[in-house]
């Protein structure tokens, strides 16, 4: 009889989206429309740069001397995406040579399959709060132990909180993989470049090799902050790092990222650049056609420009809340360099509580910060993803509900 991978059945609950989805769906005759600021999911529409090379590359795939099938050319990624991509970094002074970039259906994806190339016993490092994927990925493999009072027990921990500045210290016990997601998801907070460093000499002293998901980095206002963890000197010896179009052209639906691996990155005498390469090689055969022109369209000259507005319009939003929030007299975080917003819960609620009372009672979805880890009990997060009027709406019933 067939032997089925039990690590499934430790893992405690749904994945946290479609079991807020759940609650949401069970809260019936809202007495208002729902305003959905929960998952970060992006609302607006894709920019006309996009959708004309997305139009031309389909009407290309209709004619016989223009078809694709497969993609024949370097980690299943056509070479006008990767060069594109390779030139987007070398704009802000990093050196990625275009065959260490590889091209996918998104950085979820990337951030859960990586672990195919880690051994089991690797000690995997979270921060704490954390998108779960990095956790429940890892629970699935069966690297992360047993789940014991909120908690999985090989998983080493980061407290990110206030008081770090959401920004974990170096752990007593040394991982061998650290994810590290900046600017972040959920707190919003965006590291350093001195942060980054000492990660980054612990991880190349170490031998360990940080994760590091910079899916956000569009957001980033402030000068201080890298956007890429290459930006940090020794990070191509020990850094893995993943880039999506979901939040920075709006691609959650549309589906392609990509993720750098420098050659100059080796464990165990192997290089892990080739390691990815083989296993993409062997279990994925690329983002179609269409979506890899799409993706190329952000970096012609009209197309940064349609998502910087795009970009600019989910800033005001987040503007919007953190100072509305702020006014309704809650402890705000995030939102500066990011497109989510944390804050604390009123005194005496806890993440669920207060997460309950804001969808019944303001009917405003939000994500209990407790979905992310033991150090976000007591937050809320917020996204600033959505629509400018129903965001703003959003801001208000909060504040009336503090009143
Ligand atoms: C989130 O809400 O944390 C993200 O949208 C989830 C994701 O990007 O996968």
């Amino acid at each position: 009889m067939v032997k089925i991978n039990d690590n499934f059945l430790k893992l405690p609950g749904g994945y946290l989206f479609p079991e807020i989805g759940r609650r949401v769906r069970a809260f019936e005759n809202p007495p208002k429309p729902l305003i959905r600021l929960g998952i970060g999911d992006v609302t607006q529409p894709l920019a006309p740069a996009v959708v004309e090379a997305m139009k031309k590359a389909s009407e290309e795939m209709g004619r016989k001397e223009t078809f694709r099938g497969y993609c024949e050319e370097t980690c299943c990624a056509y070479d006008f995406l990767r060069f594109a991509i390779r030139d987007s970094y070398l704009e802000r002074g990093v050196d990625i040579a275009d065959d260490e970039i590889f091209v996918s259906d998104g950085a979820k994806s990337d951030c859960g399959n990586i672990g195919d190339i880690f051994d089991l016993d690797n000690v995997v490092a979270v921060c704490d709060p954390v998108y779960p994927v990095y956790v429940d990925t890892n629970a699935m493999a069966g690297r992360a132990g047993d789940y014991v009072d909120g908690k999985w027990s090989n998983l080493v921990y980061l407290p990110c909180t206030a008081e770090n500045g959401f920004f974990p210290a170096l752990p007593d016990r040394v991982p061998d993989v650290i994810y590290i997601c900046s600017p972040n998801n959920p707190t919003g907070a965006a590291a350093t470049k001195e942060q980054l460093k000492i990660w980054v000499d612990y991880a190349n002293e170490h031998g360990s090799v940080i994760l590091y998901d910079s899916a956000y980095e569009a957001y980033i206002t402030e000068d201080d902050k890298p956007h890429s963890i290459f930006e940090v000197e020794g990070a191509k010896t020990c850094a893995i790092e993943f880039r999506s179009f979901s939040k920075t052209a709006g691609f959650t639906g549309t589906r392609c990222a990509y993720t750098v691996i420098p050659k100059a990155l080796e464990r165990g005498g192997a290089s892990l650049n080739a390691l990815w390469n083989r296993r993409q090689g062997t279990k994925f055969n690329g983002v179609p056609y269409v979506i890899q022109r799409a993706a190329e369209a952000t970096f012609t000259p009209e197309g940064k420009v349609q998502i910087a507005e795009t970009i600019a319009y989910y800033r005001r939003n987040a503007q919007v809340i953190r100072s509305g929030l702020e006014a309704a007299g809650l402890q705000v975080y995030g939102g500066v360099n990011a497109p989510y917003i944390w804050f604390r819960t009123p005194e005496g609620y806890g993440s669920w509580e207060f997460f309950d009372r804001l969808l019944y009672e303001a009917c405003v979805v939000t994500t209990p910060g407790a979905g992310f880890g033991p150090s976000g009990e007591g937050y809320i997060r917020v996204t600033a993803f959505g629509d400018a009027g129903a965001t703003a709406e959003a801001v208000d019933r909060i504040a009336n509900l503090l009143k």
